[in-house]
């Protein structure tokens, strides 16, 4: 048997290494939690890839990765077309993966720099590139240790905790953010015992969150995804906690597949619901849930987990990566502002100001 790999420091899922001549360095998520295997990527193209194979994941980190990857195809860009290659590769990096507005809310950024000045030669538009990458990064970092103290408030001595899907380092900045929270209240003393979905099909819960908070010395006990009600039924569980990858202007809450369902079963169960994430992951361009495009990600996920095949062959299977949680069963968002709660229009725009253009539009 493995031992679960281990670090004796801080860890990040992604990391740019040297000036402007560097690399994006990535922890590859999908070797965890057996091995610890770094990736160098030093293309757009590797970015791409990397983004689109999971490797890097967790709304926030797709976009400081895309960031990245941006500055990665200023290096190859040359006078006088560098600024339109520039643009070329936000476009190209904005097809790695649909949902997560984060990466659109980066591009969006690094696309403003290109278009802010006029630069006289390559070199200051690649270093004007650099710092943003880096801003992006480090606000991104900011913003969770503001989620998780906020959030931590939430969170009592005695509690039972269950989460979904990963968020934690390895899918932010830093610290993360529904996992963030949990890890502030740990460290203020708080005796918590935390229940971690597996997250079928490419089981983040199992993987990458059970990983982390081993690595924290936190309790956690995996459950399958399909044990969350026994649980809350066994009055275990007194919170539900998780992450988001794109929350529309009423609150509507596109996170992995399944987080619905646990939406479901709180309300059921009279249990709070919340969503912790930044102010990038809001796009208030979108009144409602409706509008989230969902990634649909390839049936051998499900048929074939971990490359076992588990289905006969030919089986047909679906395989949407995220849902939508309506607004009216989410208890409040935990933001970097501060608790949204009751989730309406107003509440939301009072928080984060008023709607603006959606974030894919200024591709
Ligand atoms: O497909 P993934 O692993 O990128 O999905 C990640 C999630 O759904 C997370 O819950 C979400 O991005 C929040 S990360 C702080």
């Amino acid at each position: 048997m493995t031992e679960p790999a281990r670090f004796s420091q801080p860890y990040y899922a992604v990391a740019w290494h040297g000036d402007i001549n560097g690399h994006l360095r990535i922890l590859d998520q999908t070797r965890l939690p057996s091995e610890i295997v770094y990736r160098d990527c030093k293309t757009v193209e590797e970015v791409w890839q990397a983004i689109r194979s999971l490797q890097v994941r967790g709304a926030p980190a797709i976009g400081i990765a895309a960031a990245y990857g941006v500055v990665l195809a200023a290096q190859q860009a040359t006078q006088p077309g560098g600024p339109d290659a520039v643009l070329k590769a936000c476009d190209y990096l904005a097809t790695s993966r649909p949902t997560a507005v984060n990466l659109f809310w980066a591009l969006n950024r690094m696309r403003q720099v290109v278009g802010r000045v006029h630069y006289g030669n390559v070199r200051d538009l690649q270093n004007a590139l650099l710092r943003e990458a880096h801003a992006i990064r480090d606000e991104d970092a900011a913003m969770c240790r503001r989620i998780a103290r906020v959030g931590a408030q939430l969170i009592h001595d005695g509690m039972g905790i269950l989460t979904h899907c990963n968020t934690g380092a390895l899918a932010t900045a830093e610290y993360g953010t529904a996992l963030g929270c949990i890890f502030f209240a740990a460290e203020e003393g708080k005796r918590i015992q935390i229940y971690a979905d597996e997250t079928r099909p490419l089981l983040q819960g199992a993987r990458l969150t059970v990983w982390e908070l081993m690595q924290r010395h936190i309790p956690v006990t995996l459950i399958c995804d399909n044990m969350a009600a026994v649980l809350m039924r066994q009055k275990r569980v007194q919170l539900v906690l998780v992450g988001a990858d794109r929350i529309a202007a009423n609150g509507d809450t596109a996170n992995k597949i399944g987080t619905y369902g646990l939406a479901v079963l709180a309300r059921a169960h009279g249990i709070s619901f919340y969503v912790a994430a930044p102010s990038s992951t809001f796009d208030l361009a979108l009144p409602d849930g409706k509008g989230i495009p969902i990634e649909e990600r390839d049936p051998r996920e499900i048929t074939e987990p971990l490359g076992c095949r588990i289905a006969p062959e030919g089986a047909v299977a679906f395989n949407p990566a995220f849902d939508v949680t309506p607004a009216e069963l989410i208890t409040g968002i935990i933001t970097e502002r501060g608790i949204i709660k009751p989730l309406t229009h107003a509440t939301i725009a009072n928080v984060l100001g008023s709607p603006r253009k959606s974030k894919e539009a200024d591709q």
